[in-house]
């Protein structure tokens, strides 16, 4: 009996590639994380679009358009283009899932460099890695029209690598000569880092197509919030002023902000609630009085102090009695982090809370491009959990079951999807069981998906809680205000008609 290997087809490197990817997005992110798991501060995409849709010569013009993206990350070693690069399916950081850095590498597959085929035929890489001398490093270039060639097997498949010496900087500047370029590169530092030329342009860019780019990177990219130094810059060279850095969401105008960690070991959530919607001004000169008798943390002092602490264990925020099932389903879903904003963005006068003032048009625009409860893997968005109209904790229907005012009763008040942000951080070390669908999209809905939806609306209900619980004393001070100034009118009117009636002399 002979043992006999199988064998794989050039064709199955087209799958990883070109069908992998369903859109040019897709591809630039997937190379992007590779330079976030290289530990990268930068990365740059330069787009040299010199064809556009309107160009007479438009097709000659297309075989110069160049995609270029650069990073100052670790960069690679020869052995590494050798033993990981040219390895379909490395499980290198399956295995080293930390980098030097700390972060948690948002790659596992191996596949994610076929991007590069899906953006080009032909890519050229300069390498230069943080472990040997900065002014050594490796050319790397790969016809990926060899794939189209289904007959040969992959080991016939091959690219050039030469060893030479040089510059990362100064690399980059004769590659690119363009001056707006030449200033951006002059104020990184590189002491090593990757440079990816991509040419033989596979999809014409449209000023529509470049921008799309630019929006899914604001969309998926990690947020300010998570306070990673990794910056991830786009510019287009003909329309130098379009783009540039890549704004993330950052709130600093808010009327509530929730940080909670949820603890799948101890079963507990440590809380950080910063209440920012009051005119505290307004509170010690009239309403200062209503909480003489309150108890922590709905005391003034509290109040006064804006953000307090506590801790509270999960059962008791989801009513769960914590039996050996509920325990392991608890403990599956693993720890995670939710930072959440509340902006309510119109604010009704006839309430009479004393709120301080809001710039509705701000508030509705940053909620526009930053709104939903977002989950981040490792850094990275997951979608399509908060894109707009995504209301996948089901909000929205909350709102609809309990239509209560934010004062009237005490927990009865729910909050609108639309008036809500928040980030989500789960990894794939901390919460195995938030998987991935097959399709490098969505999360799948499993039973810890459903348990973990169950946390994050608990986490919420108590915010909406503490609202209610705040706003609910102004709102019994308000309502009885009101009814002793009905019943003053009552009397006056009484008293009117009284002095109407003797003056008659009907009394
Ligand atoms: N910008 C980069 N800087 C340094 N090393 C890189 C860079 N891009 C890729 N590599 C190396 O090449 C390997 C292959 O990258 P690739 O994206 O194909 O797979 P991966 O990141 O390991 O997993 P995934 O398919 O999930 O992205 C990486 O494991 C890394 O060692
Ligand atoms: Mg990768």
């Amino acid at each position: 009996m002979a043992k006999i290997p199988f064998t794989v087809s050039a064709r199955a490197g087209k799958l990883l590639g070109r069908e992998n990817f369903s859109n040019p997005e897709g591809a630039i992110i997937e190379l992007v994380k590779n330079s976030y798991d290289a530990d990268a501060k930068n990365c740059l995409i330069f787009f040299d679009i010199q064809s556009n849709d309107n160009s007479t010569n438009k097709k000659s013009l297309k075989r110069e358009d160049t995609i270029y993206i650069i990073d100052n990350g670790e960069g690679m070693t020869e052995d590494v283009i050798k033993e990981l690069w040219m390895k379909i399916g490395t499980g290198s950081k399956e295995k080293d899932y930390l980098s030097d850095e700390k972060r948690v590498k948002t790659g596992a597959k191996g596949i994610g460099r076929f991007a590069l085929d899906r953006l080009g035929f032909t890519t050229d890489m300069w390498t230069t890695s943080k472990k040997v001398k900065s002014n050594i490093g490796s050319h790397w270039k790969m016809d990926w029209n060899q794939f189209d060639n289904s007959d040969k097997s992959i080991a016939e498949i091959k690219a050039d690598l030469i060893q030479l010496e040089f510059n990362i900087k100064k690399q980059i500047k004769s590659i690119i000569k363009n001056d707006n370029v030449n200033e951006i590169i002059e104020k990184i530092n590189f002491r090593s880092g990757t440079v990816l030329k991509i040419s033989n342009l596979k999809d014409d860019w449209s000023d529509d197509g470049i921008n799309n780019v630019y929006k899914s990177l604001e969309a998926l990219i990690p947020p300010k919030e998570f306070k990673i130094p990794f910056d991830v810059t786009l510019i287009h060279l003909q329309q130098p002023k379009n783009f540039g850095s890549v704004e993330t969401a950052f709130f600093n105008d808010y009327d509530y902000k929730v940080k909670a960690k949820y603890d799948s070991d101890t079963l507990t959530v440590d809380f950080e609630i910063t209440r920012n919607e009051l005119n505290h001004n307004k509170i010690k000169k009239n309403y200062e009085d209503l909480f003489n008798d309150a108890k922590k943390p709905y005391d003034l002092q509290t109040l006064n102090n804006r953000t307090f602490k506590y801790t509270k264990s999960i059962d008791k925020i989801l009513k769960w009695n914590l039996e050996k099932n509920n325990i392991k389903l608890l403990n599956d879903v693993g720890s995670f982090e939710l930072s959440f904003y509340y902006l309510k963005y119109s604010v009704s006068r006839k309430e009479g809370y004393p709120y301080k003032l809001i710039n509705t048009k701000e508030r509705r625009s940053v909620l526009d491009k930053f709104g939903g409860v977002k989950i981040y893997r490792d850094s990275f968005r997951v979608r399509p959990y908060g894109d707009p109209n995504n209301d996948w904790l089901r909000l929205g229907a909350r709102v609809a079951q309990s239509p209560a005012g934010a004062g009237q009763r005490i927990g009865d008040w729910r909050v609108r999807p639309e008036q809500t942000a928040g980030m989500i951080s789960i990894s794939r070390k901390t919460n195995p069981f938030l998987k991935d669908k097959s399709d490098r999209g969505a999360l799948q809905e499993n039973e810890s998906f459903e348990v973990f939806k169950k946390i994050i609306i608990g986490l919420i209900h108590e915010f909406e809680y503490d609202r209610s619980k705040i706003l609910n004393v102004f709102y019994k001070h308000i309502k009885k205000e009101k009814e002793k100034a009905k019943e003053q009118e009552i009397n006056e009117r009484a008293k009117n008609w009284q002095m109407k009636l003797s003056r008659k002399g009907k009394i």
